[in-house]
């Protein structure tokens, strides 16, 4: 296989504005144990008693695998021009280092259907669901990892890299360190605070091995995704929130942005982490490797963080992911007595909090900033509702339609405001595996039947195909 454009499918030109949505391999694909897919972190998490709500699992999900045809029609429907997807490293490297054919055509032929119906394949590597084979000897805690992760990376360049375009290293590596290894809701379930910064330091190699190495094989548009917040003091008059929040910022944001755009730890995030291991961690070369120059940033933002430097006894919490990163007395966010208090605003079924605004602060505020930073995408956007069909089957999802709509206002707010943002990816095209949650919160603009895996467009799915369209002609549906 050649790294030069297909002859088939010549590159598809971008469009001024990429209007996508995204999907990740373990939340859709099913098929966990077809065709030689070995099992990933997930599956083996999913068979530990109470780690995922109603005992979920990912064998079957949303039959993706089987349906890619179908679903990209979907897509066409909606009039997408790009589709984030991730490839899963457990189906092209079952055990982490030898390679399944089979896999890899999956993805090709996943990839070349998109081409052929114009839709552009923006493929992430890393969507959280590492070989459990590579769990096994230590996993993200194990700097070998990512030597496995830059095996993977080029395997799958070697395959796709003819033509698809966009690459992503790694989605949101604050949850897949921090949750997966401190607070243990997410794969693989462990509880250690060294752990978690050991996971985040072999990520962030992981990701600048992976760039160069991709770009020595030819890839030019090479990038990383990171969720970022907007870490608010309550009382900004109050230090102790004052220093709360520029905690949770600096563990949240900075904590991955800096190695990679600046080259360089935050200085009083290694302080507030101290006694962690960072020092023995980080190798001579590391902070280079990790600031190889990337194409784009993939941004996800789902909420704000209002955040206080006092203990909160009500319970409250203030939608914080899932409340799960707040572990009283862990270095991490549990001190000194971190609280994130609830604003008076709208909630998600995911009981975070409804602010649109907050994307156009955090958009323009990154351009500011960081100034070396290249194009912004946002990859992921939306919100969970208990979604109930009517009695013609129609989705009236009134309040994910207007969050999706509210933001996708906020983003053009800030590019008037000077953000360099090229794209919006809505989340999701389809409801899916929410990961603890399992099926419980649905996140698609198109509805699953669960049962008989029937698809049906909802009308959050239904406004925003118009507001693609409408943009396209440079006008504005009305609301
Ligand atoms: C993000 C994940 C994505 C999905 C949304 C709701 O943190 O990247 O897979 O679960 O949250």
């Amino acid at each position: 296989m050649t790294n030069a454009p297909h002859a088939d499918h010549p590159t598809l030109a971008l469009p001024p504005f990429l209007w996508g949505s995204a999907t990740a391999a373990a939340q859709v694909e099913g098929a966990a144990h077809e065709d030689g897919k070995g099992d990933s972190i997930w599956d083996a998490f999913a068979r530990v008693p109470g780690a995922i709500a109603n005992g979920d699992d990912l064998e079957i999900a949303v039959d993706h695998y089987h349906r890619t045809t179908s679903d990209i029609a979907i897509m066409n429907e909606l009039g997408l021009d790009a589709y984030r997807f991730s490839t899963s490293w457990a189906r092209i490297a079952p055990d982490g280092r030898s390679i399944n054919r089979a896999g890899l055509d999956f993805y090709s032929r996943l990839v070349d259907q998109l081409l052929e119906t114009g839709i552009l394949p923006w493929l992430t590597l890393y969507h959280w669901d590492l070989p459990q084979a590579l769990e096994e000897h230590g996993g993200w805690t194990n700097r070998d990892t990512a030597l496995r992760f830059v095996d993977y990376a080029e395997t799958t360049y070697a395959a796709l890299g003819d033509r698809v375009q966009h690459w992503t290293t790694f989605n949101e590596p604050f949850c897949s360190a921090l949750l997966g290894y401190a607070v243990g809701v997410h794969a693989p379930g462990r509880r250690d605070e060294a752990a978690a910064l050991a996971a985040v330091h072999h990520q962030h190699l992981a990701h600048g091995l992976a760039t160069t190495r991709l770009r020595e094989l030819g890839a030019q548009q090479i990038g990383i995704t990171l969720n970022l917040t907007n870490a608010i003091p309550a009382n900004p008059a109050d230090p102790a929130d004052v220093d709360a929040a520029r905690r949770v910022d600096g563990i949240m944001n900075r904590l991955f942005l800096e190695p990679i755009v600046l080259g360089a730890y935050p200085a009083d995030v290694v302080e507030d982490l101290a006694g962690l291991g960072l020092d023995t961690l980080v190798h001579d070369g590391d902070l280079a490797t990790i600031a190889a120059p990337i194409d784009f940033l993939g941004v996800n933002h789902y909420h704000d963080d209002l955040v206080s430097g006092h203990p909160d006894d009500s319970g409250a919490d203030g939608g914080h992911s899932g409340a799960t990163e707040r572990e009283a007395g862990s270095p991490w966010l549990g001190s000194p007595g971190i609280s994130f208090p609830s604003r008076e605003l709208p909630r998600t079924a995911m009981d975070w909090e409804v602010h649109p605004a907050g994307l156009r602060t955090l958009l323009v505020r990154l351009g500011r900033e960081y100034p070396t930073l290249p194009p912004l995408y946002v990859t992921e956007n939306g919100a969970a509702y208990d979604d109930v069909a009517a009695e013609d089957g129609r989705i009236h999802d009134v309040d994910r339609d207007a969050f999706i709509q509210d933001h996708i206002d906020q983003v053009e707010l800030a590019i008037a405001d000077g953000a360099d943002v090229r794209g919006y990816f809505v989340w999701s095209l389809l409801d899916n595996f929410e990961w603890a949650y399992g099926y419980d919160k649905r996140f698609g603009i198109v509805r699953v039947d669960y049962q008989t895996q029937e698809r049906t467009i909802k009308d959050s799915g239904l406004a925003y195909a118009r507001r693609i369209a409408a943009s396209r002609e440079g006008s504005r549906p009305g609301r």
